[in-house]
């Protein structure tokens, strides 16, 4: 099932990525899907086949309604700023949608409301009463992320509703001990209220599924998943489907369900929905044929790229909502994996949770990501590693050192000795082997291209920027077999300079066509450069004409400067100040509401392709736990404090969160002290600082050692844990008094 059909004609492709939500910023992790999806969209228009890309913000939950709160403002005023914020950083990475929308539209509501409408009249909608806390100051029911308490099992204070930060076991909110809101910090109230339920256990839906996974639809000509999600979907399969909670109660910033007041669709439901409201607004300004790439049997392509970490939500409730609402199933789902900056997961402490914004605003060529990007991908789920070392280094030698190389060292011969004019190779005095070496070329590029073709095709970019790299070799060998720049000093070789800079401009013009798809702002500049119209896939056909002028050559690119990373590294560092730091939510704080397991063993415990562990409480409203029960003075003294210098700071092998520390308080001896504070501090930077621990905490045998003590740290809903530090002129063993 892996082998297309070769449709009649230009193939009719539409492509989508998913929505961003529309309260944080674009970051890097955001990028690798966006990146991925626009190269692979342009190729296709390279092609020649009718290819829309569209994309929306996700716009409606809870978050959202309570960050416009908490700025003061309306939900429509927060998500009209971010959506000219997320444009503005796809612009910048060249992200080319064909329309890029908001699902807080009347067309997107319409169709929410039709499928619901469709889903209903076909039993598949069942009403259910469900018991959730809810939080009596702020009159609203709270999903899982919005309560907070202690820890069932290891007792830590202020873990969120669904697991526990410090010893990872997951519960129910209703498990917790002392649970308050983190939005009001009330004690939430138990109450029960009707749900709506997509049924997804019906066994229509299994049919439907199972046969649609296995590519048996007669309708497919290819299997809809990867390798890896399509085990994953056997094993969903196995444990049975469950039900899916599609209604929140007000209030809620969203859209109502039909004919049920004060219920309103969840986030979830009508995200997806939003690829179809983005391509509606599409089809009316372009004239589209909108039910053509819609209706149940639309012979149309329909692909959404996605992280790996939704896969639930695209390949079960997505082409079942669909399939039962008379509409098509997607052709393709392509899963990606998760981005790690130098091997560990996006941090703001180590100031590798880049935003899109401080990216471009240290004037690093958006390209350079765009390349290094599509050398990591290769059509799987695996994760993709950013080492910032190594995206420095391929840049610069294969983008500037290789392929920009052959034009910079032949265009200067052509305009100053031949006015622009490039020579004729198939002329009579060109000699044998530079004729023969043409030739060559000209099938070496139509081979190159259509191997790269089938790469692309495949989303292995990977494969296909080596081959175009193998090819950049080639056309450097040539050049440094030839030597132009040692034939401009002889007397009598003037041909033979003007034929071998043409032939490298050939190889150079054949490189950018395959190069532009991942760098189409370099090919934009190299079609002016050369003097020829835009480029396409075809052209890999056809070298440049004799006497064709090409213009005057200016820089293409230049070398990335390590300076530019660690300043931009700097500039997120400093983006952690606890109240300015506001980034986009999690999908998961939204989907883990009576949503039944739709993280996964994919996702669980693993940064998300939006570079943010799941779980992570982004989104969470600036509030501070309520104040502890009061406690006499002589209990407070029972606490022993001291200044603590930290001698040694390291990693420990096989902890997740944890640094040893080793500390000195004046003692004999140094003290161990297990402290889980690896998510903020590089050891290195903790070493010879000053700091708090508490001396007479029975000691605690762990997994990696004894811990004799515990330093003291703050922190609070918002990311980042600060380690205490007393001031100027403590020494090591004071009592804190
Ligand atoms: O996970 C997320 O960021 C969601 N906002 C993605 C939605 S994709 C689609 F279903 F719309
Ligand atoms: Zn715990």
């Amino acid at each position: 099932m892996t082998n297309r059909k070769k449709p009649v004609g230009p193939r009719k492709i539409l492509v989508t990525s998913a929505l961003p939500y529309a309260n944080g910023s674009i970051h890097l992790g955001h990028l690798v899907e966006y990146i991925q999806t626009d190269i692979w969209v342009r190729f296709q228009k390279m092609q020649g086949n009718e290819c829309h890309y569209v994309c929306a913000d996700d716009t409606h939950g809870t978050p959202i309604m309570l960050r416009a709160e908490s700025e003061g403002i309306t939900p429509e005023q927060l998500i009209d700023r971010v959506w000219h914020e997320h444009k503005a950083d796809f612009d910048g990475f060249h992200v080319a949608f064909d329309h890029y929308g908001s699902t807080n539209s009347s067309e997107t509501r319409e169709y929410a409301q039709s499928i619901y409408r469709k889903l209903k009249a076909a039993n598949f909608i069942e009403v259910r009463s469900v018991e959730q806390f809810y939080d009596p100051v702020k009159e609203m029911f709270l999903p899982d992320r919005f309560i907070k308490g202690e820890c069932p099992k290891c007792h830590a204070r202020d873990q969120y509703g669904d697991n526990c930060e410090a010893c990872g076991t997951t519960y129910a909110p209703t498990e917790l001990i002392n649970p308050y809101s983190a939005v009001s910090g009330a004690q939430p109230e138990r109450r029960s209220s009707d749900h709506y339920f997509f049924k997804l256990s019906d066994p229509r839906c299994h049919e439907f599924l199972n046969a649609w996974t296995q590519g048996k639809l007669g309708t497919q000509s290819v299997a809809p998943l990867q390798a890896e999600a399509a085990n994953k979907m056997r094993e969903w399969f196995e444990s049975g489907l469950s039900d899916w909670d599609i209604s929140r109660d007000a209030p809620y910033f969203g859209f109502e369900i039909p004919d049920a007041p004060g219920k309103y669709f969840y986030v979830w439901l009508d995200a997806p929905v939003g690829y179809m409201g983005s391509f509606k607004k599409l089809c009316d300004t372009k004239n589209i044929d909108f039910d053509e790439f819609w209706k149940a049997d639309s012979t149309t392509e329909l692909y959404h790229f996605i992280g790996k970490d939704i896969l639930y939500f695209h390949a079960l409730f997505w082409p079942a909502m669909l399939k039962f609402s008379g509409q098509r199933a997607p052709t393709q789902i392509f899963a990606h994996g998760f981005l790690t900056v130098n091997g560990e997961k996006m941090s703001k402490s180590r100031g590798t949770f880049i935003t899109a914004d401080s990216y471009l605003k240290q004037g690093l060529n958006p390209e350079y990501l765009r390349y290094y990007y599509a050398a990591k991908l290769n059509g799987t789920m695996e994760d993709l590693d950013l080492s910032l070392e190594d995206f420095v280094a391929r840049v610069n030698s294969d983008l500037v050192g290789k392929y920009v190389n052959i034009a910079s060292r032949c265009a200067g011969f052509i305009n100053k000795r031949f006015d622009g004019k490039l020579a004729d190779l198939v002329a009579n005095n060109v000699p044998a082997l530079l004729g023969q070496k043409y030739g060559y070329s000209c099938v070496e590029a139509e081979k190159a291209a259509t191997l790269i073709a089938d790469a692309f095709e495949k989303r292995d970019f990977s494969k296909a920027l080596r081959e175009i790299m193998a090819f950049a070799d080639s056309a450097n060998q040539f050049v440094d077999q030839y030597k132009p720049w040692a034939m401009a000093k002889e007397v009598g070789k003037e041909d033979e300079l003007q034929q071998v800079c043409t032939l490298a401009l050939n190889m150079f013009r054949w490189l950018t066509i395959l190069l532009k798809p991942v760098l189409p702002e370099l090919a934009k500049n190299v079609e002016i450069f050369l003097n020829v119209p835009p480029l396409t896939w075809e052209d890999v056909h056809t070298s440049l004409p004799a006497d064709h002028r090409i213009n005057e050559y200016k820089h293409l690119m230049t070398r990335i400067d390590t300076k530019q990373i660690d300043a931009m590294i700097e500039a997120n560092k400093q983006t952690l100040a606890p109240a300015a730091d506001s980034h986009s939510p999690t999908r998961h704080a939204e989907a883990q509401q009576h949503t039944p397991s739709p993280q996964s063993s994919l996702a669980s415990g693993e940064s998300s392709a939006r570079g943010a562990k799941p779980g992570e409480r982004e989104e969470q409203p600036s509030t501070l736990a309520p104040i502890a029960e009061t406690i006499s003075i002589d209990e407070f003294s029972k606490i022993d404090l001291r200044v603590a210098k930290i001698v040694n700071a390291e990693h420990v092998e096989g902890a997740e969160k944890l640094l040893k520390l080793t500390l000195d308080i004046g003692e004999a001896q140094t003290r161990t002290v297990f402290a889980g504070i690896k998510s903020a501090y590089d050891p290195e930077k903790l070493k010879g600082r000053m700091t708090v621990m508490v001396a007479n905490l029975a000691p605690r045998k762990m997994k990696f050692g004894l811990s004799e003590g515990m330093v003291l740290a703050a922190s609070g809903t918002e990311p980042g844990l600060f380690i205490l530090s007393p001031d100027d002129g403590a020494q090591p063993g004071m009592r804190i008094k």
